[in-house]
């Protein structure tokens, strides 16, 4: 993975950890909870207590959460790994639960031994490294153990809200009301000062319409919930600023408009590594012979239907590593 990548995931989950909430697009689907439910259902009932489970790419812990709820269920117990490229993922993953062992490092160069683990698993986590790391994913499964992956379809559910979500914020980007804004409280403050002049204040109020016009057709064309509802949040902000220009500080103005607009590429960037990060048939065929290469028996990939009415949202990926 390229060190942009990976600095745009240690931006992002840094930024959820400072924000204490994690907004998780299409990650909460209950399809993909009942899913995890019934594979460590599985695990708990045939292994023997001891059981050593990887998570790659384990973000926040989504996955991991829920395999320590069947364990405590089933009265056993896995003895989890967390991996993330990212340490401020691994950080709140450890702070959330811990009990895991938790590794900062990429999928593709795992710095643990081979045939550790029984079960090797990863949801919306391995594909965003090489392929590299099909390899050793077998390398650390255990003769016997097993993977289950879900993987990001292209063109699938989570795909689509992920491109929606990408084009709106990239037609606020676009529009340029942020930066237009930040020029008519500059201007404002210039003014206040006797720095700037009337028909500068102006002419920045001005340039500003299009700037929101832009922005409204955004909100009309994807609805008020786009972008987690940042978009719309960010309209209403605006307006209610500029109603009341006076009462607020401008230095604090300008510095809130930066940081939204920055948040608003980091997630825009995010959207765009998940797009980037989806297989198609033809992708995933390249992971499952890698797969197979390391000596797993790979099933015939699957499609998880995800939302609601239901469509095609992740694909499923099963294999066993062929006993010795
Ligand atoms: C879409 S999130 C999924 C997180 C978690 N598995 C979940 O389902 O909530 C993708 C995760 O993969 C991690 N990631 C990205 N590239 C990686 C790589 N090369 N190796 C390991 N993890 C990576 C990111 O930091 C992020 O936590």
């Amino acid at each position: 993975m390229n060190s942009t990548d990976a600095q745009a995931w240690e931006d992002y989950w840094e930024r959820t950890r400072r924000a204490g909430v994690v907004p998780e697009i299409g990650a909460r689907d209950p399809a993909l909870r009942d899913y995890w439910l019934a594979f460590f259902t599985s695990c708990a009932f045939a292994d023997d207590g001891r059981t050593r489970l990887l998570d790659l790419g384990c973000g926040h812990g989504a996955v991991t959460a829920l395999a320590e709820s069947v364990a405590r269920n089933n009265l056993r117990h896995f003895r989890i790994t967390c991996l993330d490229v990212s340490e401020a993922a691994i950080d709140l993953v450890t702070a959330q639960h811990p009990a895991v062992a938790a590794v900062c490092a990429s999928a593709d160069d795992i710095p643990l031994p081979d045939a550790f683990f029984d079960h090797v698993v990863s949801q919306f986590g391995i594909e965003y490294a090489p392929l590299e790391a099909a390899d050793e994913a077998a390398r650390v499964l255990r003769p016997g153990g097993s993977i289950a992956f879900l993987m990001h379809l292209k063109n699938g559910a989570i795909w689509e809200e992920c491109r929606t979500n990408r084009d709106a914020l990239e037609g606020v980007h676009d529009s340029g009301v942020l930066p237009a804004f930040i020029r008519l409280i500059e201007e404002a403050l210039a003014l206040r000062q006797g720095r700037g002049t009337r028909d500068a204040f102006e002419q920045a109020d001005r340039d500003l319409a299009p700037c929101v016009q832009a922005m409204e057709g955004v909100i009309r064309e994807h609805g008020k919930e786009i972008g987690g509802g940042l978009v719309f949040r960010t309209y209403a902000d605006i307006a209610h600023m500029y109603r009341k220009m006076n009462a607020f500080e401008p230095a604090e103005v300008i510095a809130w408009a930066e940081k939204v607009e920055a948040a608003m590429a980091a997630w825009r960037e995010r959207m765009q590594s998940m797009l980037d990060a989806a297989l198609d048939e033809t992708a995933l065929t390249a992971w499952r012979e890698r797969l197979a290469a390391g000596g797993l028996t790979v099933d015939e990939p699957a499609r998880l239907a995800l939302g609601e009415p239901a469509r095609d949202g992740a694909w499923i990926l099963r294999g066993k590593k062929v006993s010795r």
